[in-house]
């Protein structure tokens, strides 16, 4: 059975199939419909004697004829595939011999037109005619063009009206899905709008362009000089006249609207080549660029919706020898995200360099886009964002989905919470068990309103115009997300906004708003700012990220023999825990070529191969390293005795339950280890030159873990599995190809 296609065998078999109208799109579905074993018996009818021979020599019908009194009467299920146009005579000339358990459905493009001439031939729509239209076709027409596959992943629109038996809509849907297509339901004048818009429009101008150009050339020279782009604009107006013709002439009114939108883009874009509004033109051509971009990705289920659609595999091989070279990683996660919310909310336009192009700071880009920023690129690592100041986001058309983004979700709830119009996020299945109350409680207390799903977990309702005032917070865990969340919440607030954080975490959102000019004070541990400013726009230029830094500082410090440099590593002194620890472990890390950058401190810092050994590890570096343990644990496995984590309870909150499932991981792999409430104690293996044995590992939706074990699987004896690893490109797009290049053995297998 192909691929899409749905069990019928359940279902019930309908005895005689009738489809009225021998084309292409009657051809196919009778022949998807017998390779579904969905009837027992295929009957056609057809005016064109051609058409009726080809459809019995293709095996497409057992029985055909030209008229509907022959073969009406028995069937079962009718298919009504004829023009539009064509649809109220045959509705017309089939009524009186229809029996009355018969389903009838159609293929019409159009649906307005079709119920309109049902309600004339019967008066109303009856209960057993549902309507229905598949969003499949070819340029080609005809019987003998038809395909069995033709509507294997396609969609079906049925528009059924409460005058329809549910029955009725049932075989319907039946036969579409016996046929390998999904099967959706709109109403009547949403499908002829949708339409209008998506497929009639783009016709009518193919097909206006090329005849255009045609009758200025009589001769069709300039053809001759038409490349790519032209044959893929105009590729439909080869399609067959006559049935578009009737289809605009069926559907006249959505038509004539979307057309009058279109002219008014095309005004608006002619007024701007002859002003020469550079502005306007990169605006309109950006956003355009970033909806056709969404579009390539969702026929490509690329994009950050491949984590829920590509299956992606690691599989670690043995043999990898040493780690060498010099590379650079990723831009910093968190800085990425930073840059896009304050470049939005700056007045003038913010240039970012080294912007991480993962899945989570993508996410954060669409978000800002979808409340109508203009941002160019991203365009290895540049992104131009045209700044709307504090008070220009608009609302976005529905939720915004935010993928596996924690960073995102939190920080956006402070941001979001001061709009004036409301807004819901989403995320993916690992997001949509994180807890959210964290930001919820305080935002409310600053006095907003947001709704949460059971036990604060997404998705967020946060309703707009609620006026927030400044509030002191202590706040009940390190959570940099939680402080920069209710500092971005206190740009609009009255009065002051105070912070205070039970140890260091990552001050970036401090940092970036003095960049962007904002006035914000430190006290202590209180970090604090005054609502009502402005932001200034600047350039940014993003360090690598060095918890993305650390799975290879871990690599070269556990593989014996090597030496490698990773370069423009951010190493703001909130983020170094993974330095000190490493280095009380007995790694040999050197840093040089220190300096700051855009306010982010860097350097280079070179790995060389030594012994490790286990230590308990000092509680201040807890948050300072907080990502960086999932593959900290790897090197703890690998060093001489034993190591002990505590005071780590938030790894349990991450995008998975970190301590566990590394334990579970590492014990699967042959490391002795013992869960603790807040932490971990690991028995390393020393010297022992394989650590880890070989298993199947789960991932969970969290891409740290997919990489820890990527780089225990140097170490390994054996082959680990990773599952489900295309959630490594929120944070580490390349990671493979890199591990590979510095000499990892890392095959990815991709389903
Ligand atoms: C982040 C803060 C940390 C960290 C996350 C990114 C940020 O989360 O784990 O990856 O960008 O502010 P918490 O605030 O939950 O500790």
């Amino acid at each position: 059975m192909a691929e899409g296609m749905q069990k019928v065998d359940e279902l019930l078999k309908v005895n005689k199939l009738l489809v009225v109208g021998l084309g292409l799109i009657g051809g196919s579905v009778a022949l998807a419909a017998r390779r579904a074993g969905f009837a027992n018996h295929y009957l056609g009818v057809d005016l064109a004697y051609d058409e009726r021979q080809g459809a019995l020599s293709l095996g497409v019908v057992d029985q055909a004829s030209a008229s509907l009194a022959e073969l009406a009467p028995d069937a079962d299920l009718i298919l009504l595939a004829v023009p539009v146009l064509a649809m109220e005579p045959v509705l017309a000339a089939l009524k009186p011999h229809l029996k009355p358990t018969a389903v009838v459905t159609d293929v019409g493009s159009a649906k307005a037109v079709v119920l309109e001439a049902a309600k004339k031939v019967f008066n109303e729509l009856p209960a057993r005619l549902v309507l229905g239209h598949p969003i499949a076709g070819a340029e080609k027409s005809g019987v003998l063009a038809s395909k069995v596959d033709l509507f294997v992943g396609r969609t079906v629109i049925l528009t059924p009206t409460e005058n329809n038996a549910a029955e009725a809509i049932g075989l319907v849907k039946q036969l579409w899905q016996a046929c390998g297509a999904e099967v959706i339901e709109m109403d009547v004048k949403k499908h002829d709008q949708v339409l209008a818009r998506t497929s009639h429009l783009p016709h009518l101008l193919a097909f206006s362009l090329v005849e255009t150009l045609a009758r200025k050339d009589e001769r069709l020279e300039i053809f001759r000089y038409a490349a790519g782009g032209f044959r893929d604009f105009t590729r439909v107006a080869a399609s067959d006249p006559v049935m578009w013709r009737d289809i605009f002439l069926a559907n006249r009114d959505a038509t004539l609207e979307a057309l009058d939108e279109f002219m008014e883009g095309v005004e608006r874009l002619k007024t701007a080549v002859e002003s020469q509004d550079a502005e306007a033109l990169v605006s309109s051509f950006t956003r355009a660029k970033s909806a056709r971009d969404y579009f390539t990705a969702l026929l490509n289920e690329t994009g950050y919706q491949t984590m829920q659609t590509t299956t992606l595999n690691f599989i670690t091989q043995p043999g990898a020898k040493t780690i060498k070279g010099t590379i650079r990683v990723p831009g910093d996660k968190s800085i990425s995200h930073r840059s896009i919310m304050l470049g939005a909310l700056a007045e003038g336009t913010t240039q970012v360099k080294g912007f991480l192009e993962g899945e989570d700071a993508l996410a954060t880009l669409q978000t800002f886009r979808d409340m109508g920023v203009l941002i160019e690129g991203p365009h290895n690592g540049q992104v131009t964002i045209h700044g709307v100041g504090m008070h220009g986001l608009k609302k976005p058309q529905g939720p915004l989905y935010l993928g596996n983004s924690g960073t995102t979700m939190r920080l956006l709830a402070g941001l979001l919470a001061a709009q004036p119009f409301d807004t819901e996020l989403t995320g993916d299945a690992s997001l949509s068990k994180r807890p959210m109350n964290r930001v919820a409680d305080p935002l409310r207390l600053m006095g907003a309103e947001i709704a949460t799903a059971d036990q604060g977990r997404p998705p967020l309702k946060i309703t707009g115009g609620k006026p927030l005032k400044g509030i002191n917070y202590d706040l009940p865990m390190a959570s940099a997300q939680v402080k920069s969340c209710l500092l971005l919440a206190g740009l609009w607030a009255e009065g002051e906004t105070q912070v205070t954080e039970p140890a260091p975490t990552r001050d970036h959102t401090e940092r970036m708003l003095k960049g962007f000019g904002y006035t914000v004070s430190q006290a202590g541990a209180t970090v604090s700012l005054t609502g009502g400013g402005k932001l200034t726009a600047t350039e940014i230029d993003i360090p690598a990220d060095i918890s993305s830094a650390t799975f290879f500082m871990v690599a070269a410090a556990i593989m014996p023999g090597s030496d490698l440099t990773l370069e423009h590593v951010g190493i703001n002194p909130t983020r170094d825990g993974v330095i000190n620890i490493l280095r009380l472990m007995g790694a040999d890390l050197e840093l040089s070529n220190q300096r700051e950058v855009g306010g982010e401190p860097v350097a280079d810092i070179r790995v060389r191969y030594a012994p490790l050994k286990g230590i308990a590890i000092p509680e201040d570096q807890v948050p300072l390293a907080i990502d960086e343990f999932p593959v900290l644990f790897i090197a703890a496995a690998c060093a001489e005795g034993v190591t002990t984590l505590s005071g780590a309870e938030e790894l349990r909150v991450k995008e998975s339950d970190r301590i566990q499932v590394m334990a579970d991981g590492l014990l699967d792999l042959g490391v002795e280890c013992t869960v603790l409430d807040d932490g971990i104690q690991i028995i390393g293996k020393g010297e022992q030159a394989e650590v880890f044995g070989s298993a199947e590992i789960i991932c969970h939706h969290d891409h740290r873990i997919a990489m820890s074990f990527a780089v225990a699987g140097l170490r390994a004896s054996g082959n680990i599995h990773i599952k489900d690893c295309a959630v490594v490109n929120t944070s580490f797009p390349g990671f493979a190809e890199l591990m590979n290049n510095v000499g990892g053995k890392l095959l990815v297998e991709q389903k």
